[in-house]
């Protein structure tokens, strides 16, 4: 065999071997199908360069669908779902629709079905990225906030009596077990151990609990007990550290040096997550994971649906981008999700804001940009 026919063989043997991650799209609402775009475009180009295939199937679930149908996600979905490496969230949410539909039927649904039980939020201020930290930069805002995906108030238990009168009552209570709590744990310590081994930077700093132990006597006490437990028994080498919830905001904005590993409890978690995006560098590039780390998981942009942004070409695809990234690491292509990131910062350093109308260039520009970089 010549040289050259011997080459074209060995790429098209590569080609063919090269291993296969399936992921599900729901583009979903407003900016979500651009920024959706965006991200593929720049898994695409890393694909290429890592040597492996990315096969996307898109569902239509969102707004559009349950407004011509009334059907948010059938069971059925589910069980397709289950049958993915992954899952890529664009955004849910219209105007038209009533708060809460769209969020219990979609997004709610697929976290608690698939048992997606870790809500992965990196907060990590890039070179060139405003805060409106006064004299933090880069080297004080680079930590992970885990939040616990499936129990808590979201979980739903409780209920209304005497709706509409003057003594209606309404419960709905924080509901956990040890087995989540402990799985919750779990994760965080060892991720924990991983960006300790990682970098010096990070070894130094604590893995901090936080709750509401002073007032939440029993979920906290629950959750405090375990934290110490796992963490004196399994993980005596990893400091830890304990904050309120309530002081936790506090020292995201006056000390967020502090932080390098936050774990806390579902409600918590979503309240401390959105401070979080905003000392970051707000929604335009703050992402998350939804995660099961046995089964299927979801990465998404946290910024919601921006339906005054949709079908302009200036939102913001970084967060997609990010959660990419995070997708990439997640299904073991980390060397991939590295390079993602490289090209992210290059990429910023160019756009003139992260908010959406001000990047100096449009969505797809920052796409392309992120992709060539490549
Ligand atoms: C989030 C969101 C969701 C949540 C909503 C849309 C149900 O705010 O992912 O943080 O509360 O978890
Ligand atoms: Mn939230």
């Amino acid at each position: 065999m010549s040289c050259q026919r011997l080459s074209i063989f060995l790429r098209g043997f590569r080609y063919f071997m090269a291993k296969t991650y399936k992921i599900a799209t729901i583009p979903g609402d407003g900016t979500g199908p651009e920024v959706v775009l965006e991200a593929k475009k720049v898994l695409a180009a890393a694909a290429s360069k890592g040597g492996f295939k990315l096969e996307f199937t898109e569902f239509d679930f969102g707004s559009a669908r349950y407004l011509k149908t009334g059907e948010t996600l059938p069971d059925s979905a589910i069980g397709e779902f289950k049958k993915f490496d992954s899952m890529f969230l664009g955004a849910i949410g219209h105007p038209d629709v009533k708060p809460g539909i769209l969020e219990a039927g979609i997004l709610l649904k697929i976290r608690f079905a698939l048992d997606q039980y870790i809500n992965l939020r990196p907060v990590k201020l890039y070179p060139n990225v405003e805060t409106p930290l006064k004299d933090k930069g880069p080297e004080h805002i680079d930590f992970v906030v885990i939040r616990e995906n499936t129990g808590g108030i979201y979980t739903g238990h409780g209920g209304a009596t005497r709706v509409g009168t003057t003594e209606e009552i309404a419960t709905q209570l924080m509901v956990y077990d040890r087995r989540t709590v402990d799985r919750c744990l779990k994760y965080a310590f060892e991720l924990k151990k991983k960006r300790n081994a990682q970098n010096k930077k990070y070894a130094d700093k604590p893995i901090t609990l936080i709750h509401k132990r002073n007032v939440l006597t029993h979920c906290g006490d629950l959750w405090y007990r375990a934290f110490e437990e796992m963490g004196a028994k399994q993980y005596s080498d990893l400091k830890r550290d304990y904050n309120h919830v309530d002081a936790a905001n506090m020292w995201f904005v006056k000390n967020p040096e502090w932080f390098d590993v936050a774990v806390t409890e579902n409600l918590f978690g979503d309240i401390i997550t959105d401070l979080g995006a905003m000392i970051q560098g707000g929604l335009g590039v703050a992402s998350g994971g939804n995660i099961n780390p046995e089964g299927v998981s979801m990465f998404e942009p946290m910024g919601g649906s921006a339906p005054k942004y949709a079908g302009q070409n200036v939102i913001n695809p970084m967060a997609a981008i990010g959660a990419a990234m995070m997708m990439l690491d997640s299904l073991g292509e980390s060397k991939s999700a590295a390079a993602i990131e490289t090209a992210m910062i290059a990429t910023m350093k160019k756009m003139k804001s992260q908010a959406a109308g001000k990047m100096g260039m449009s969505t797809t520009e920052v796409g392309d940009l992120v992709a060539n970089s490549l």
